[in-house]
């Protein structure tokens, strides 16, 4: 980890650093969520399609919206923010979406599983700089309130009346889309 030339007023360095580094993670995840979000925009098909093809657009600007912020942060603490795809790529800890064309009950059955993942990853990025920089930490709570909204949207699609979810159990995109499938 290189030490910015400076960093905020009130932060050392090493923790204008270590929040910039937490938030370049956090850079990379929602990058690929946006895209993601357009891919599904894209390939779903069948009834329904047209109710997650729109719910989908708003997301996509709220998640760019966050990554621009993100990205800005990381420059106020003093470094580069990294936006390519290449560097996004080679840094990921996850995999590429598992779906192509692909049914709405199926894709929002592997979105749950997609968001349920940049959730708990951003929520650990929000614990992790509680202590080192608080405007950091108070972003990303802020991301966590439309995330987790946008979560519920989707879930919303795949629980039943008694408040049980179709994926529940899943730990795959395509297990999820098959169990969401299949309780229809
Ligand atoms: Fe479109």
């Amino acid at each position: 980890m290189s030490l910015p030339r400076y960093t905020v007023p009130s932060l050392t360095p090493e923790e204008g650093a270590k929040a910039a580094e937490i938030l370049q993670e956090r850079l990379n995840s929602l990058n690929d969520l946006h895209l993601t979000l357009k891919h599904i925009h894209w390939n779903v098909v069948g009834p329904n399609f047209i109710g997650v093809h729109e719910m989908l657009d708003p997301q996509v600007d709220a998640v760019r919206a966050m990554v621009d912020e993100i990205a800005e942060r990381i420059a106020t603490l003093g470094v580069a923010p990294v936006g390519t795809p290449g560097a996004l790529v080679e840094a990921r800890t996850w995999e590429d979406y598992s779906l192509g064309r692909a049914t709405a009950i199926e894709h929002l059955g592997a979105l749950d599983e997609v968001y349920r993942g940049v959730i708990e990853a951003h929520r650990k990025a929000a614990t992790d700089t509680e202590e080192i920089d608080d405007v950091t930490n108070d972003m990303l709570i802020g991301h966590l309130r439309d995330l987790e909204q946008f979560h519920w949207f989707v879930r919303a699609h795949l629980e039943n009346s008694g408040g049980a979810l179709s994926t529940e159990g899943a730990v795959t995109e395509l297990d999820a889309a098959r169990e969401a499938r299949k309780a229809l």
